[in-house]
């Protein structure tokens, strides 16, 4: 296949992708006993793309999710990470793909007996076993701060936070191993519209200062808008569309169109307008 797969392993997870897709999902089929979730399913997700993914509850989105990250074994399909297959690879294999990207999941999911600082240690102690206290420390404290949150957050533990701050935690511990790929499932459910938005920014400068590449399960319209580069939009058990939201919106699919065209796409589309008019120019793109 590509040259990756002549890499050293040990090599490999030094080395940035550099192909066109980090993502790859073929023909992909998640059934749950006789509820089938996802059925013929394929996505590709371009490097350092923010990639909005869209669809009702319930349609599949933390399952693809879980699947492209290996929680989840599809029933058919091929799903390739970096270049590799992820579908056909034992966990012990995963390890070289595994630390490279980091995973924000619906809800947040931290440890509520660890503090922020020590929840954002876990998986640098899994990968890097052998590194010293006191850099193990620093580096917490470090991505702590990347993530928006005051240096005392590190010592505190979850159930002292808010949820805008316990969102900007578990992102401190996805950024902890460095990841080029950020996977965010929902992570402005539930803030208030100012807290979301400064999520998004910090999303968006994360994208541009450290050239991730990001999957972001989201509801929140003003978030498609503002910060994604393409929307897939999940529907039928399949990605039944992938684009940019005008070429969505120029699909008469009849769940895109309620969607971007019912009273909250539009509303947050007109907020959008507002926003660019506010903005003084710039000059130039
Ligand atoms: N481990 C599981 N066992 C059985 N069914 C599951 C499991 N995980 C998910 N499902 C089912 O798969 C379907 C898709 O679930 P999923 O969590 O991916 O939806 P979603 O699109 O993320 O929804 P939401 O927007 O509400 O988060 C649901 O019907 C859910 O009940
Ligand atoms: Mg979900």
């Amino acid at each position: 296949m590509s040259e990756i797969d002549e890499i050293d392993p040990d090599d490999f997870r030094h080395r940035r992708f550099r192909g066109d897709y980090p993502i790859v999902v073929e023909g992909l089929e998640n059934r749950f006993g006789d509820q089938v979730v996802h059925e013929d399913l394929s996505l590709q997700v371009r490097r350092r793309e923010i990639l909005g993914v869209v669809g009702g509850s319930g349609t599949g989105k933390s399952v693809l999710m879980r699947s492209i990250i290996g929680l989840q074994t599809p029933s058919a399909g091929e799903i390739e990470v970096f270049g590799r297959s992820i579908t056909n690879a034992e966990p012990d294999q995963q390890l070289g793909v595994r630390n490279r990207w980091g995973v924000l999941f619906q809800g947040g999911a931290l440890f509520s007996t660890l503090t922020v600082g020590e929840n954002v240690e876990v998986p640098l102690r899994q990968f890097y076993p052998d590194i010293e206290e006191d850099l193990l420390h620093e580096i917490a404290r470090f991505k702590v701060m990347l993530s928006g949150l005051p240096e005392e957050a590190v010592s505190k533990y979850p159930s002292e936070l808010s949820g805008g701050m316990k969102k900007r935690a578990g992102l401190a511990r996805a950024l902890a191993l460095d990841p080029e790929l950020l996977f965010l499932d929902e992570p402005t459910a539930g803030l208030d519209p100012i807290g979301a938005a400064n999520f998004d920014r910090l999303t968006l400068e994360l994208r541009d200062t450290l050239g991730l590449t990001v999957f972001l399960i989201t509801h929140d319209l003003d978030t498609l808008y503002e910060i994604c580069d393409r929307v897939a939009v999940l529907a039928d058990k399949k990605v039944i569309a992938v684009g940019t939201i005008d070429e969505l919106l120029a699909l008469d699919h009849p769940w895109i169109q309620e969607y971007f065209n019912g009273p909250r796409g539009r509303a947050a589309l007109a907020s959008k307008a507002r926003a660019k008019m506010d903005k003084p120019a710039t000059g130039g793109a």
